[in-house]
């Protein structure tokens, strides 16, 4: 068996594995061995991958795969160890962004290599130039535009810059405009490829992700970060077509088409339009002026007082977010349930589709605590319910529980669904200060009659309220 016919069979394994590893990352109970797959998929690749390079490259080539391959993994392994959960979506962001520049990279490395190589020096191709000429312009610009974007994800991710959305006037005509100078500046490039053209197209595709995303308030980050999730495997197979590479093809679609579906899962939880948020906000220009000008009295509670309303409850609601994984809580808030549910109150969860900083990052940190799955539901499975609640526990969630998405049509997050923790008897608010949350929009919910506010860290909070009862 050839070297070629031997890497395309270990490239077929890679890639069904790769498919069992999506499908087990889909649920909690396979999640585990969805990873081994992914793993396993990704060494086999790896293996045949450097056995093809084995064979048509020499000794100094090999080695620079070498040196580079143990610093890669050096530095993924530390910052896998290093990284906190509530770091994982900026850190995602920015692993996005190297393989929208590594996707530039590979096309400008193919412009020079053929188009751009000096007479009689150009590598010689199985395809009319003009289809080549094509995947570089194609693969430089969704990878530039996968790079900016992703950079600028990382950037309001990290709180490095505001996450507010760049309002520039007439945006969505710039981004229109960038679009059809795109469509033309590829048929020009085709036609005759020149180093300018590629260049003035790169700079045109940074410039368009860095705007696109830039224009993205922060409520809808989570989506943004699902749909660069899904342009980062639209920029690989774009590569994937350049390298010759089936197996870069076949997994940058899967990756670009499952991103695409998070994204559109994500924007009908959140109701907001698929197209809109592609499109950099596109048609949100209404909802930009944040209202910050909720203003009221709230009243403060203690842990103690907390302590006699959950004795006294029939059935408690805990709504976590972002907060509970800042003050590493969840065991503790886990500690929580399993007394109060000893005492015979009815404990169960409402969790927030965005709720936290992650797809599923409630849900992952309840399941390290040891919180029985039955009681963890979804926003629609408890949202009818919490009118029949004694108490609900907000604990560190803000913009997920905000009222003024479901009354305030001028909200920044207006229409996005919210758990609706104010129909409660009683709403017992865990967090530090009066600051806003992740959208910056001031919540009304503190300043409600049935409102209690309990400030400080959540975790010492909890076990206040252990000791208390
Ligand atoms: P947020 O609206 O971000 O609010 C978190 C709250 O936790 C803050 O108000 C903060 O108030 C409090 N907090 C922080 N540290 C705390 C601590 N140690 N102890 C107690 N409280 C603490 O949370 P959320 O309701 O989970 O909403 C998530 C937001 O993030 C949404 O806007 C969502 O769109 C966005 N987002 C989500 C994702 C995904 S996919 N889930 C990804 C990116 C962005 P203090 O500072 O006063 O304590």
């Amino acid at each position: 068996m050839s070297a070629t016919t031997a890497a395309s069979a270990a490239y077929i394994v890679a890639a069904l594995l790769f498919v069992l590893s999506l499908a087990g990352l889909s649920r909690h109970e396979t999640a585990k061995a969805g990873n081994a797959y992914g793993i396993a998929g990704m060494a086999v690749a790896l293996v045949a991958t450097i056995g093809l390079a084995a064979r048509d490259g020499d000794a100094l080539s090999i080695g620079l795969i070498a040196v580079a391959m143990v610093i890669g993994a050096a530095i993924g392994i530390w910052r896998a160890r290093i990284v906190e959960m509530t770091g994982m979506p900026e850190l995602i962001a920015l692993l996005h962004s190297f393989v929208g520049l590594a996707a530039v990279l590979v096309g400008w490395n193919g412009y020079l290599s053929v188009e751009g190589a000096p007479a009689g020096e150009a590598e010689v191709l199985d395809l009319p130039v003009g289809i080549h000429s094509a995947e570089v312009a194609i693969g430089v610009f969704i990878g530039a535009v996968t790079f900016t974007g992703s950079v600028v994800a990382y950037l309001k991710l990290s709180g490095r810059i505001r996450s507010n959305p760049l309002v520039l006037p007439g945006k969505n005509a710039l981004n229109l405009g960038a679009l059809a100078a795109f469509a033309v500046l590829t048929v020009v490039f085709v036609v005759s490829p020149g180093l300018g053209v590629l260049a003035g197209l790169t700079a045109l595709a940074l410039a368009l992700g860095w705007h696109l995303v830039a224009s993205i308030g922060g409520g809808d980050m989570p989506v943004v970060v699902s749909m660069l999730n899904s342009y980062s495997g639209w920029a690989a197979a774009a590569s994937g077509f350049l390298l010759d590479n089936d197996l870069l093809i076949v997994t940058g679609a899967l990756v670009g088409s499952s991103g695409a579906y998070l994204s559109y899962i994500m924007c009908q939880a959140m109701n907001r339009s698929f197209l809109s948020v592609i499109a950099g906000g596109f048609g949100n220009e209404g909802a930009t002026a944040a209202s910050g000008d909720v203003d009221g009295e709230h009243t403060e509670t203690t842990a103690e007082e907390v302590a006699q309303l959950l004795r006294d409850a029939d059935s408690v609601v805990i709504t976590p977010g972002y907060g509970m994984a800042v003050a590493h809580a969840q065991n503790a808030v886990a500690e929580l349930t399993r007394t109060l549910t000893d005492k015979g109150v009815l404990v169960r969860f409402g969790i927030h589709p965005v709720a936290g900083r992650l797809p599923g990052h409630m849900n992952v940190l309840l399941a390290e605590a040891k919180v029985p799955y039955d009681v963890v539901l979804e926003m629609d499975e408890i949202n009818d319910d919490l009118a029949k609640t004694s108490v609900v526990l907000v604990i560190g969630a803000n913009d997920t529980v905000n009222p003024a998405a479901a009354e305030d049509p001028a909200s920044p997050i207006a229409g996005m669904p919210v758990l609706h923790v104010w129909e409660a008897e009683h709403v017992v608010v865990f967090k530090r200060s009066m600051s806003t949350g992740y959208a910056g929009v001031q919540n009304p919910l503190f300043f409600r009659e049935n409102t209690r506010m309990l400030f400080g860290d959540a975790r010492e909070r909890v076990e206040d309220i252990l000791r208390a009862l």
